[in-house]
């Protein structure tokens, strides 16, 4: 660590990017949002729509009126979508989380199969969009059926490092959705625009107990000396599948870390399907040094052992 500050939540120039609109954000996000270019396979509820006519979903759709709904992003190398088993088994879960009926396994995998084969592109994202299908215009229980989507379309390499900020606002870890995968996204869409107005590539949440709990789309690790360190689930993050393979195939402590624990690491990396192990240059003003050693014995691990089992 180079230099340390304070990152904490409340200062006044906090509450001011708190409370400021979006219109200032805007362009600057046209500028920094990668579009896909490719084509895009969707399928919804057993029918395929390769491009041409855009496929559709009800104006009522529970997710899309109260964000009633969950998710997966898998990622997709040349050897398919990777850890498909996993990734089935929290939309599982997170769907139980919402009260929605438990997703077919089967007919998942068919829709992944479908939206994959003959795909334009080799490296890729899945997404799987589970809802509660049509409702009433407000918060009471969806009637169903629910509403199933699968969707790949060709995604870039994330860069191998990244800046991060801490999010004005802070993760309950207390509530109905800690730890659930909704597509209830809109405070981290919110906090990953704002990151992008400081220059960062991603924003990272403390919790109400002003510790530190993961990014918007993202896990968090530090490392000391030859300990790596991650909030545990009580902390509130999502228990990402990243994180879960890297806690199996590594040496990983969890532990609650403060903000300023956090900032005196000597490294600090984040996981996600789509990002794998980042390594992250500066954290506000805190700069990391070029050497990083720890993370890279990560990802080397991550990468030869998630290389050699596409479901692991
Ligand atoms: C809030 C949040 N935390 C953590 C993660 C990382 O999870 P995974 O490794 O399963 O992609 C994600 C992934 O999108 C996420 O949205």
């Amino acid at each position: 660590m180079f230099t340390a500050s304070d990152d904490r939540v409340s200062s006044a120039a906090d509450h001011d990017q708190r409370t400021r609109g979006y219109p200032d954000l805007v362009p600057l996000l046209a500028n920094r949002i990668p579009q896909t270019t490719g084509r895009r396979s969707v399928w919804i509820n057993g029918r395929l729509h390769l491009g041409g006519a855009e496929p559709t979903v009800s104006a009522t759709d529970h997710g899309l009126v109260v964000g009633d709904g969950v998710f997966e992003a898998l990622k997709v190398t040349a050897s398919g979508a990777f850890a498909v088993r996993r990734h089935l088994a929290r939309l599982t879960r997170s769907a139980a989380a919402l009260g929605l009926p438990a997703p077919d396994h089967d007919v998942l995998r068919e829709a992944i199969d479908a939206v994959l084969t003959d795909r334009d592109f080799t490296d890729g994202k899945l997404r799987i969009t589970y809802t509660g299908g049509a409702g009433p215009l407000g918060s009471p229980a969806a009637y169903g059926p629910p509403t199933l989507i699968v969707a790949a379309e060709a995604s870039p390499h994330p860069p191998a490092t990244t800046a991060v900020v801490t999010a004005p606002w802070s993760r309950n870890e207390h509530g109905a959705l800690a730890g659930v995968k909704s597509i209830s996204y809109a405070e981290n869409v919110r906090a990953l625009a704002w990151a992008a107005t400081q220059g960062a590539g991603e924003a990272i949440f403390l919790n109400t107990a002003g510790n530190v709990c993961e990014g918007t789309g993202t896990n968090i690790f530090c490392v000391f000396g030859d300990t790596v360190v991650t909030p545990p689930l009580t902390a509130g993050p999502l228990a990402g599948i990243t994180r879960e393979l890297l806690l199996e195939w590594c040496e990983i402590i969890q532990r609650d870390l403060t903000p300023t624990d956090a900032l005196a690491a000597d490294e600090v990396f984040i996981t996600s399907s789509l990002r794998d192990v980042q390594s992250v240059d500066r954290w506000g003003t805190t700069v990391f040094g070029p050497e990083r050693p720890g993370t890279e014995r990560i990802s080397r691990s991550f990468a030869q052992r998630a290389g050699a089992d596409p479901d692991p």
